[in-house]
């Protein structure tokens, strides 16, 4: 099945507030896990690409306090529930920054860690999350980023729909099944690794979700 291209920036408030108010905690915190069983380690600073609402900005500093995280997207939409997000009064190391990417510059010039989730299958060209890796790296910086995976058929995309968002609102079951539909095969990433000279591990970790990983060279 070809890539079919979602709209990049999730910029409509209804959608949004469904995205934001959506229960993504489980894999969200399993996110945060998995970047701390990988690396386990400090972090003083860590990049989060295409942060949408901040919950994973949140959840990840609220996991390393020692760290100060900067969560990057370019939706004034998503930037705004972030800002007013309930965490914020007590979880102080995590900032937003609105920054359409590809950036001139990212809010830091290197960053010790970065991490992305559900960034890649909005991009229509997806060197761009590569590129600003590099970008924002340094020797030994730390990568996590997750994603979808794309199915081989439009009806396999239908049943995960039905397996996982079966009693979500109408309009993240279609997020979801768009989301299917734009997101990149594991060995398109691969090609796009190796395009980009990244060194960095790919590995399908659910019947839906990879995840790319390592340490910059
Ligand atoms: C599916 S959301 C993921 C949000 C968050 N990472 C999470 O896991 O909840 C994808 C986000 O990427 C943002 N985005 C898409 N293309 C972008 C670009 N070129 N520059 C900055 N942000 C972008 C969208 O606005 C949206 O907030």
């Amino acid at each position: 099945m070809k890539r079919q291209l979602e709209p990049e920036l999730m910029e409509d408030e209804a959608q949004v507030k469904a995205y934001a108010e959506a229960d993504f905690s489980q894999p969200h915190q399993n996110f945060v896990s998995l970047f701390n069983e990988i690396f386990c380690q400090q972090h003083d600073y860590v990049l989060d690409l295409g942060c949408g609402a901040g919950d994973i900005s949140y959840r990840f500093a609220k996991a390393n306090p020692d760290c100060i995280v900067h969560g990057v997207d370019a939706s004034e939409t998503m930037l705004a529930w972030a800002q007013k997000d309930p965490r914020r009064a007590s979880i102080k190391n995590v900032h937003f920054f609105n920054r359409y990417l590809p950036a001139e510059q990212l809010p830091r010039s290197s960053y010790d860690a970065i991490i992305s989730n559900s960034l890649l299958h909005h991009l229509p060209e997806p060197q761009v999350l590569w590129q600003t890796i590099k970008q924002g790296s340094q020797p030994k910086t730390k990568i996590l980023l997750m994603d979808l995976m794309r199915p081989a058929r439009l009806q396999q995309a239908q049943q995960l729909v039905q397996t996982y968002a079966a009693n979500e609102p109408a309009i993240l079951q279609h997020d979801f099944y768009h989301s299917l539909l734009a997101a990149f095969t594991i060995e398109e990433v691969q090609a796009q690794l190796n395009a980009a000279d990244l060194a960095l591990a790919c590995r399908i970790i659910s019947d839906r979700h990879f995840i790319v990983y390592g340490s910059f060279n």
